[in-house]
Order: C-alpha cells, then structure tokens, then sequence
C-alpha cells in the first residue's frame, strides 16, 4: 500500500501545479517502497536524488510565478522551501555517510510536510493566481 495518496481536496486549481504535487506524491511513495523493500543505499539514493531534483525544479517553479505575479507571501513562502530543502539536503547527507536514516519517522514527516505545506501555503496562492486569470 502506497505511503499517501493524492486527493482532490490537495488541489490548488492551478493545474501545472497540481500535476506537478502529484509528481511529488509519486516520488515520496516510491521513496517508502524502496524503503519497505530494504533496497540498498545506492537505490535509496537513487530515488532520493530524483525527489530532491524534482521538488527543487517545483519550487522554483512556483517562486518565479509568485515573483512574476507580485505575490506578497513570496519571502515566507520561498523560506518555506528553502527550509524544507536543508533538511532534505542534510538527511541525503547523512544517508551517503552511513545509511539507515530512511526511517518510517522521516517518510512520515516528508508525507506531513508535503501535504501540511499543499493544503495550507499553496492553497494560498491558488486564490490568488486564480484571481489573476492563472488556473
Ligand atoms: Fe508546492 Fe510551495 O510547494
């Protein structure tokens, strides 16, 4: 069973970034797969790369529409991110050196933040994009 499922109540009614959590929502459940199935760290870091990839180009995505747009969150908003990519950085980190650190815990707090952050900051500026003429 898959870690998180994506759900219509995620939306931000922008569809670019709807698909593009869904992406997200992917990667964090084939990082939990990998994980369950006891993969090694190169496959581990694998998948780990590829959801550190992804969510960097999603950020920057969303920051330069904000940017383009005169959204007024953008600094809380981009700090957010910037946040969220340190303590990926440092758990990648910490996986290169000894492994063992993708735990149930932290797939969890993953989970939690993607959807915490979707349902709250990007719900956001989804009435403000919208209100814009962006969907
Ligand atoms: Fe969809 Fe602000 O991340």
């Amino acid at each position: 069973m898959a870690l998180m499922e994506w759900s219509p109540a995620f939306s931000v009614k922008v569809k670019k970034f709807d698909d593009q959590h869904k992406k997200l929502v992917d990667l964090v459940n084939q990082l939990y797969d990998a994980m369950k199935a006891g993969e090694g760290n190169t496959m581990l870091g694998v998948v780990l790369q590829s959801l550190i990839a992804y969510t960097g180009s999603h950020f920057a995505d969303e920051e330069k529409l904000m940017q383009a747009n005169g959204y007024p969150e953008y600094t809380k908003h981009k700090a957010l991110h910037e946040n969220l990519v340190k303590q990926v950085l440092d758990l990648q980190k910490k996986s290169q050196a000894g492994g063992g650190v993708l735990t149930i815990s932290v797939m969890n707090f993953l989970k939690d933040w993607l959807i915490n952050h979707i349902q709250g900051e990007d719900k956001k500026y989804g009435q403000y994009f919208n209100a814009k003429g962006i969907s």
